[in-house]
């Protein structure tokens, strides 16, 4: 019997904001193609969610059962949803320095903008699928978080300001290997105020 947990409302892909058809460096064909591979998350968080209201609990197992493949690709589809509307909503800005509560947070807690961005390059250079700058609430800083797929590897209790998509089909179109200059020029698009609000919102303190 499927519990209430399953009784989901089917979200929406949110609307792409029209400055992210016109960033710098990072082509509208991109942006594009990127944004139809987020709707197919979306589509798949709901498909799936659907399928778990009729799985047959008593027959879940850990070498192979339905009720797993379900639960293991959900975490997949919904990093999919929740990091790509980290990447598009803090999109389409002038890049820069962090300012505001952003900036003063990156130069407590790396000792100065170019060294939190010269970790967060790197951590996107060494990750398969993503980087992120995560409001670490344990130990109350920043810290420039490793991802591979979109469900490896989040670390619990920390809360993603920035998220660096640096799976292939983010750059592959524009920069074909050279993830390195894409990575550029997504600093050049960030938008501080964005993550600012986000700052805000969830009350990290200063
Ligand atoms: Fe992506």
């Amino acid at each position: 019997m499927a519990t209430l947990a399953f009784n989901h409302e089917e979200i929406a892909a949110r609307e792409l904001k029209p400055e992210l058809l016109e960033l710098h460096g990072i082509s509208r064909a991109a942006v594009e193609a990127h944004y139809k591979l987020y709707q197919g998350y979306v589509a798949k968080r709901n498909e799936i969610l659907g399928r778990l209201a009729e799985a047959d609990l008593g027959a879940a197992n850990q070498v192979y059962s339905e009720f797993r493949a379900l639960k293991v690709d959900l975490s997949f589809a919904v990093g999919g949803v929740k990091n790509h509307e980290i990447y598009f909503e803090h999109l389409g800005g002038a890049g820069g320095d962090p300012d505001g509560a952003m900036g003063e947070l990156v130069r407590r807690d790396f000792g100065g903008v170019e060294a939190w961005r010269a970790d967060l390059k790197a951590t996107g250079m060494a990750g398969r699928g993503w980087a992120w700058t995560a409001y670490d609430w344990d130990e109350g800083r920043l810290f420039n978080y490793v991802g591979d797929a979109q469900n490896t590897f989040p670390v619990w209790n920390a809360t993603p300001l920035v998220a660096l998509d640096v799976y292939e089909h983010a750059y592959f179109l524009d920069y074909q290997t050279d993830r390195g200059s894409y990575i550029d020029a997504f600093f050049d698009n960030l938008d501080w105020g964005v993550v600012n609000d986000w700052i805000a919102r969830y009350q990290i303190q200063v």
